[in-house]
């Protein structure tokens, strides 16, 4: 026998006061206004029903359909919002997602760690511009125009008298210009030199370090750079002073460390030598003091150079420049 629309509508309602959860609810909903559904089922089969009672029978058959629809909505919102407004149970034991920590880039680090030993030896730390002018780059440090270390520069010029820094050294200008001695400094930076290859990038980092005081000697810079070299290392590197020359500096030398690869035996890392260049150094040329007004009776000093991505290279076992710049993060994850 067919259930009247009256008697359809009852179950339904006693039905949706048991419904507890929403799975309960979509079943009901299913059951009565699905494809196969009761108030479905009834509508489809109003032409069996005799003739004058089809006009009502579709009406009140129309209307259940919109009222247990309004009322299952209903419900589920309802549940919806007991839940605090969300479908999903929530769990709360579950372990959290773990959070990826950033971390310094190596070059970073080892700039700290660099900054950390000097200031422990009684040096500031000093900036300078990285589009610097000629006369801070240049001339302040002995090297006037068509000297011929400028060639080695490989300088990128913005304009006639500006440039990118090619080297930390125009801070000592900088510096001396603004202090009388003592000075004490060392200037971490980005320099520029229009140059690329494995070993070289047009941007790189050095720290530059300077010196002036009283007496102070060639045994002061081998005294500082040794203990500086040792503590970024370790107590047993020894370090080369060749001479050189560097138009800033009087006497100028080339450091070089026993490899910190193979101790000295030879690889390849130090093409077989056992040492391995690190920095240029040497004592402040008196013209460099002139130019400052500096009493070059009265003071000495010394200045060194260090390149920071070799050291890094060195420390860390790093064997291409260019993965410093990459920003791969597998390769920076090491750190
Ligand atoms: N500025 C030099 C360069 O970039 C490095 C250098 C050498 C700096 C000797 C110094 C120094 O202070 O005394 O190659």
């Amino acid at each position: 026998m067919v259930k009247s629309i009256k008697e359809i509508e009852q179950q339904a309602f006693e039905e949706l006061e048991k419904a507890l959860t929403s799975e309960d609810l979509e079943s009901l909903s299913i059951k009565y206004l699905g494809r196969k559904g009761l108030v479905t089922t009834f509508l489809r089969n109003i032409s069996k029903l005799p003739e004058k009672e089809r006009p009502n029978a579709g009406k009140n058959a129309n209307l259940l359909k919109t009222v247990l629809d309004k009322a299952f909505k209903k419900a589920a919102d309802k549940l919806k919002a007991q839940k605090g407004g969300t479908d999903d149970f929530i769990d709360v034991t579950l372990p959290g997602r773990p959070m990826t920590r950033g971390h310094l880039h190596p070059i970073t680090k080892i700039s700290r760690e660099i900054s950390d030993i000097f200031v422990k030896l009684g040096f500031d730390i000093a900036e300078g511009p990285e589009v610097e002018t000629d006369y801070y780059n240049f001339e302040a440090l002995n090297i006037p125009k068509y000297h011929p270390a400028r060639d080695m520069q490989d300088t990128f010029y913005i304009s006639d008298s500006i440039v990118l820094r090619t080297h930390t050294s125009p801070t000592q200008p900088r510096v001396m210009e603004k202090t009388q001695p003592p000075v004490r400094i060392i200037a971490p930076g980005k320099v520029y030199r229009c140059d690329s290859d494995i070993t070289h990038t047009p941007m790189f980092h050095q720290v530059e370090g300077l010196m002036v005081d009283k007496n102070v000697s060639f045994g002061d810079l081998k005294g500082i750079l040794t203990t500086f070299i040792q503590q970024i290392f370790d107590k047993e590197t020894s370090l080369r002073f060749r001479p050189s020359y560097f138009p800033f500096t009087e006497p100028s030398a080339e450091v070089d460390i026993r490899c910190v690869i193979c101790k000295g035996k030879g690889c390849r890392v130090c093409s077989k030598s056992g040492w391995l260049e690190i920095l240029g150094a040497g004592m402040v040329h008196p013209a460099v003091f002139e130019n400052m007004g500096y009493d070059t009776d009265k003071y000495t000093g010394f200045a060194f150079g260090v390149g920071i991505e070799r050291l890094a290279m060195l420390k860390y076992g790093i064997d291409d420049l260019r993965k410093f710049f990459e920003n791969n993060m597998r390769f920076l994850g090491q750190f």
